[in-house]
């Protein structure tokens, strides 16, 4: 039976790691995947993590299934930091968690309950977007539509097409919104964009569904959740998918979370048993070690402090890397503009190198980018920067 299949494609983000193994480029680069590194080029475990797990393991006890939707501390320190210690939503009991085999699992989750319950209203995804989005809402069923977003001219955010896009989308379909760091394009909402969109939102009585991947390290833990508190504020009811592979640095925990936001407990409480019921169907219950290590640092004043420190350290770093690679380009005398770079948040640029550009980077100088030109500016070290500045300088 196998034999008749055909080979299928290979991941067009995860594809890469395994061609830049095989390189013996001695100056090769991946800048592929969203993975942080450090100024030394390797992914730390932080300090923080370190510290919780040691805790974690000393005080485990016993290694039972956990409750189908997860841990009841995990999924209160989830939504606190998605709301802030005091908001409204969390007093008036209308959100509830379920824990999730990072932020993909999350997605999923959510794709499951909506296809199943809302199956016959799209799923909107800007456009460009994470290239496993439309694979997962897809795979779960939804039909999914796309909404602009990005402006290739000005290498920033199209918001008039974006806003009027937004406001013929039909009332009760589902709109994917990206809670900061947009991913590829590093291009997010200003505040007020985010208000208008917010408005929109509300006004057409749409159901948002944000993906939260890299809360911390766009300008700040609260400052990237102002576009979600701007959704909130509006009183509308939402899904928010968080992921803490990169801001926890804990990507191989797989460790993320779906949390739903109804108008009252009563809706949030019924949404939940649902949800339960696609978890229950799909991976039974969730991995434990994950949300352990999260709940023990949230739970924990010193070790909060230390985790906020060290994601303060990896978004200086980022941004850091922005800055001077703008710098080195102008330096290498390169005729394009690249100060976008800087305005960008979050772990991706969108560089503007084309199909041709980027293989050429590939097959030449063993430089390894996601074919629509996205690069991981947190690939990009003191020791690397020069060669792949000098290489974009000779690509163009
Ligand atoms: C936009 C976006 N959403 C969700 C995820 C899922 O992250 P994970 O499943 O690794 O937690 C990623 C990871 O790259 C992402 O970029």
């Amino acid at each position: 039976m196998f034999e008749q299949l055909e080979m299928a494609p290979a991941d067009p983000i995860l594809g890469l790691g395994a061609a830049f193994k095989s390189n013996g480029n001695p100056n090769k680069i991946n800048l592929g995947v969203g993975v942080y590194k450090d100024s030394d080029g390797h992914t730390p475990i932080l300090a923080s993590v370190k510290t919780a797990e040691e805790r974690v393991l000393a005080s485990e006890k016993s290694k039972s299934y956990l409750d189908i939707e997860g841990s009841a501390e995990y999924g209160v320190a989830v939504r606190r930091l998605l709301l802030g210690d005091e908001h409204e939503i969390l007093a008036s009991e209308r959100a509830v968690t379920v824990q999730s085999p990072g932020g993909t699992g999350a997605l999923r989750i959510a794709g499951d309950f909506l296809a199943r319950h809302y199956g016959d209203r799209s799923i909107w995804l800007s456009e460009p977007t994470w290239a496993n989005h439309p694979k997962i809402f897809q795979a779960a069923g939804l039909r999914v539509e796309t909404y602009p977003y990005f402006d290739a001219a000005s290498n920033g955010l199209d918001e008039e097409a974006l806003l009027a896009a937004l406001g013929q989308i039909p009332a009760g379909h589902i709109v994917l919104l990206h809670g900061c760091c947009h991913n590829p394009t590093g291009v997010d909402p200003s505040p007020a964009a985010w208000q208008q969109i917010a408005d929109i939102v509300a006004e057409r009585r749409l159901l948002p569904l944000v993906d939260f991947a890299y809360q911390g390290l766009g300008d700040g833990l609260r400052e990237d959740a102002a576009g979600l508190a701007a959704l909130c504020r509006t009183g509308c009811e939402l899904l928010i998918a968080s992921s803490f592979s990169k801001n926890f640095g804990l990507y191989k925990e797989r460790i993320g979370a779906l949390t739903l936001v109804g108008g009252d407990r009563s809706a949030a409480t019924k949404a939940l048993s649902h949800l339960k019921i696609a978890v229950r169907t799909s991976y039974s219950n969730p991995p434990a070690h994950g949300s352990a290590i999260v709940s023990e640092i949230l739970a924990d004043e010193m070790l909060t402090a230390r985790w906020q420190d060290e994601v303060a350290q990896m978004r200086a770093r980022i941004n850091g890397m922005r800055r001077e690679m703008v710098e080195k380009l102008q330096a290498k005398r390169v005729k394009r503009d690249f100060s976008f770079i800087e305005e960008q948040r979050g772990m991706f640029s969108f560089s503007g190198l084309d199909a041709e550009q980027v293989e050429t980077l590939r097959e030449k100088y063993a430089i390894f980018i996601v074919s629509g030109g996205r690069i991981n500016v947190a690939g990009l070290t003191n020791a690397n920067l020069d060669y792949f500045c000098e290489s974009v300088a000779a690509v163009l």
